[in-house]
């Protein structure tokens, strides 16, 4: 037997337990709080975990999984490559090439010798902001449906006095087993489109889908949503945060993909599209930074030429010259670095199998939670979690169990769901059709332990669900975008 053959009876393939792909390339040590002490900071700021103090988080902190990538070194060491020119710095033509290599060919462009086509902000929002500004200007009535718009996105779609429209897949709504949940509703999308196909100015798909609890979307519903789209004339976009974690599922998941690497299927998924905004918080792996994208040849640019300039004159008044945005330079080459690291199998794998490994420890808990696990974060049934106790919907008791999950275990997850999603209209409550409270995961942040300790603090609020009371809501229950600014204290 020569060595080889003697090793391959011990290869690590054959090992149950895998480590981590890298490795601590610093580490930040927390300060520690007592109970009593984030107690008291919880109450001065209305039970509103958004307004908490990161630096009094003795737990992990599950509030985003946005900027809070942990950057690897090369993106470290790239920072101090930055090139911070007022025009055309060396990183916004490496991004040019990057966007290029990430997305597919159809996104080449050529910063010397073409108008603008992909547009640069801080953040997604300001992308978001931007496109719909420049829709709105079309006419009034407008719609734009999607499998589930993200709240600023929403937000954002209204502001600009358009219409947006949630069509959750069936399988969401009626919390089935299925792979792909975070589909649209085809027959819905159908529907729409041929009652009033003339007020669809857009359709959307976000991918993965974070309102409908982080599922993905399958190839096979994007080319559905992508003929329907071409059918009836409408351009088609991705809001396409979690590209990659999204393109991990259709390799993992459906039929024909397992073969094909992550490149590949990004290319496929993006070629269906006419343009994307993209908050690169995400996947992007940085700490800030957004875009928005458009096709060169595709329907958007053929079918509004002139929203084009607009854009680039709202990017020019408000974020900065096209060539930087609303991103600094060394900012810029820290999001080349991190777009080729977020398709790396061996990144991808691990990234995803921790997320589903921290929702399997609710479950083996008994602790309700959207199934399948998403990509990027576990969603608590808030319904199902209080069921048998005398919790009603307008108690908020996602709002009340994060709060006792800070105060007495230090952790920090964030409720998405009757409060963050309900409106108070006429004196009532209109209730979301999903009521959850998530746990975003950071990315290259936490570790097993970690994940356990908080899995473990769950299970001992679960075990004592009939002690805890519901909130009432002191501030801001009318306002918009009313969870970022209410304050609340528990019932007696
Ligand atoms: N679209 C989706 C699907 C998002 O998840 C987010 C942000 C945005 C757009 C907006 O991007 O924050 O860079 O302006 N989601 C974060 C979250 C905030 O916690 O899920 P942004």
């Amino acid at each position: 037997m020569n060595f080889f053959e003697l090793v391959s009876k011990f290869k690590d393939e054959k090992a149950l337990s895998r480590p981590r792909p890298y490795t601590n390339h610093s580490v930040s040590f927390k300060k520690q709080h007592t109970a009593e002490e984030r107690t008291k900071m919880l109450e001065k700021v209305g039970l509103n975990v958004f307004n908490y103090p990161a630096n009094m988080i003795t737990g992990c902190d599950f509030l985003s999984d946005s900027g809070t990538t942990t950057m690897t070194d090369e993106q470290w060491a790239s920072l101090s490559l930055g090139d911070e020119s007022y025009g055309s710095n060396k990183g916004y033509f490496l991004l040019a090439k990057q966007i290029r290599e990430t997305f597919g060919e159809d996104w080449e462009y050529d910063p010397i010798n073409e108008k603008p086509s992909f547009y640069l902000f801080h953040q997604g929002r300001p992308a978001e902001y931007a496109l719909f500004k420049a829709i709105s200007t079309l006419g009034r009535g407008l719609i734009i449906p999607s499998n589930g718009h993200f709240d600023t996105t929403e937000a954002n779609i209204e502001s600009n006095n358009i219409e947006p429209m949630n069509l959750f897949s069936e399988e969401l709504v009626d919390g089935m087993e299925a792979d792909f949940k975070g589909n649209m509703n085809i027959e819905e999308l159908r529907e729409l489109l041929k009652e009033q196909s003339k007020n669809v100015p857009l359709i959307y798909l976000t991918i993965t889908n974070n309102t409908g609890g982080g599922q993905p979307v399958s190839m096979e519903n994007i080319k559905e949503v992508s003929e329907l789209a071409k059918q009836y004339k409408v351009p088609f976009f991705f809001d396409a945060c979690r590209f990659a974690e999204n393109a991990w599922f259709i390799q993992q998941k459906e039929s024909g993909y397992n073969k094909k690497e992550i490149i590949e299927i990004i290319h496929e998924m993006f070629s269906y599209v006419d343009g994307f905004h993209i908050s690169f918080k995400k996947d992007g792996l940085v700490n800030m930074g957004g875009g928005l994208f458009i096709k060169k040849n595709g329907l958007f640019a053929r079918k509004y030429p002139h929203l084009l300039e607009f854009l680039t004159d709202h990017q020019i008044l408000t974020e900065g010259h096209p060539t930087y945005g609303g991103i600094s330079g060394r900012d810029l080459m820290t999001l080349v670095y991190g777009l080729r690291t977020v398709i790396k199998q061996e990144y991808l794998d691990h990234r995803i199998q921790q997320v589903q490994q921290f929702g399997q420890m609710f479950i083996d808990a008994g602790i309700p939670v959207v199934t399948p696990i998403g990509g990027h974060a576990v969603y608590l049934d808030i319904n199902k979690f209080f069921h048998g106790t005398n919790m009603k919907g307008e108690d908020f008791g996602g709002i009340s169990f994060v709060a006792l999950l800070l105060a007495g275990y230090g952790h920090r997850a964030v409720e998405l769901g009757y409060f963050a999603f309900g409106k108070f209209e006429d004196g009532h409550e209109k209730h979301p059709r999903v009521n959850y409270v998530r746990f975003a995961v950071p990315r290259l942040k936490y570790e097993e332990q970690d994940l356990r300790a908080v899995v473990e603090a769950v299970k001992a609020l679960h075990d004592h669900k009939d002690k805890i009371p519901g909130v009432e809501v002191e501030y801001g229950r009318e306002l918009t975008l009313r969870h970022f600014k209410a304050k609340f204290a528990f019932k007696r």
